[in-house]
């Protein structure tokens, strides 16, 4: 198995978070550690609570952050119930959300993930729910639809989802293979595609619906809020348009504070952010060039007041 993971958009991310200010942060996609470890380094008297849904990111991230025991601490939580795990740890100096997959789930055969490579439909990020699989051979022709179109901006997501209820109907649709193989047949050629494998979009949509990535980034900016400290930093890395859209609206409404219903006036003094990146910071050529993955990552700090 491939361990490695790039941290995206690493001098970035601690910039904004200032940890050398002290105190405990959290990493809420703490995933191979990365970025936990560059913040330990960096800010000796910083403290940081680790938290991912996935149980193997976290035992190979104990291993890399074993040097750092005494101010780390690990927990297995998704981002519904972070509150729960790690609010007896608030007020945080700062968060971090580095949304999306990581290469360790991405290019483990077994977990599902990818159509590069043969293995069971899971794509689950934890444990428990439903698996890729279980969607695509359970829901209905409209509901696939709706998941393509919704989460993967899939164009030809009616003709997609047409093609994978006939296919069931011959045999189950059990791999990422069986699953590549039949979008890969159903979709016609698009111009300006050609570079980009046809599956591409169906497997992201079935990832999002599969981790209920929309609802629990959702949570994710509800409970970091109030777990922030004055001053405490939220830094959130996404990798999609519409994880982007969600964190800049969000961000967007808590820094104009409650608009009064009748006279339309904003009351400044129920202001709960500031937005420090007036622009999503998105990485540089050599970024890029040196970590392909980080392509379409965007970050997004903001400051609670
Ligand atoms: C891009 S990776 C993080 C990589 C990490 N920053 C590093 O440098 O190694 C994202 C991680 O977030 C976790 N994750 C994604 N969505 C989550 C959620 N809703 N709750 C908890 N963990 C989540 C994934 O399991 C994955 O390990």
């Amino acid at each position: 198995m491939d361990a490695r993971h790039i941290p995206v958009l690493l001098a970035e991310s601690l910039a904004w978070l200032a940890p050398e200010r002290g105190g405990t942060f959290l990493d809420a996609t703490l995933g191979l550690g990365g970025h936990a470890e560059a913040l330990l380094d960096a800010a000796p008297a910083a403290r940081l609570v680790g938290a991912d849904r996935d149980p193997q990111a976290l035992a190979l991230a104990a291993a890399r952050l074993a040097r750092f025991a005494d101010r780390v601490e690990l927990v297995e939580a998704d981002f519904g119930r972070l509150e729960e795990r790690v609010g007896h740890r608030a007020p945080f100096a700062g968060v971090l959300a580095d949304l999306g997959v990581s290469s360790l789930q991405l290019d483990t055969a077994g977990r599902g993930f990818s159509f590069r490579r043969e293995g069971p439909l899971d794509m689950r990020m934890g444990r428990g729910g439903s698996t890729a699989a279980d969607l695509v051979s359970t829901l209905s022709e409209a509901e696939l639809t709706d998941i393509f179109r919704q989460y993967g901006e899939e164009p030809q997501a009616r003709r997609v989802a047409r093609a994978i209820v006939e296919a069931r109907a011959e045999r189950p649709i059990a791999t990422t293979a069986d699953l590549a193989d039949v979008v890969r047949s159903a979709r016609r050629p698009m111009r300006g595609e050609e570079r980009i494998d046809p599956a591409t979009r169906v497997f992201q949509a079935l990832r999002i619906a599969v981790n209920e990535e929309l609802d629990q980034l959702s949570e994710l900016l509800d409970q970091a809020v109030r777990m922030l400290d004055h001053d405490g930093r939220l830094v959130v890395i996404s990798y999609h348009s519409l994880e982007d859209r969600e964190v800049k609206n969000r961000f967007r409404d808590l820094a104009r504070g409650e608009v009064d219903p009748i006279t339309g006036r904003t009351h400044s003094e129920t202001r709960i952010l500031e937005v420090l990146t007036r622009k999503p910071v998105r990485p540089g050529e050599a970024e890029v060039d040196a970590n392909p993955r980080s392509r379409s990552a965007r970050l997004r700090a903001s400051r609670r007041l």
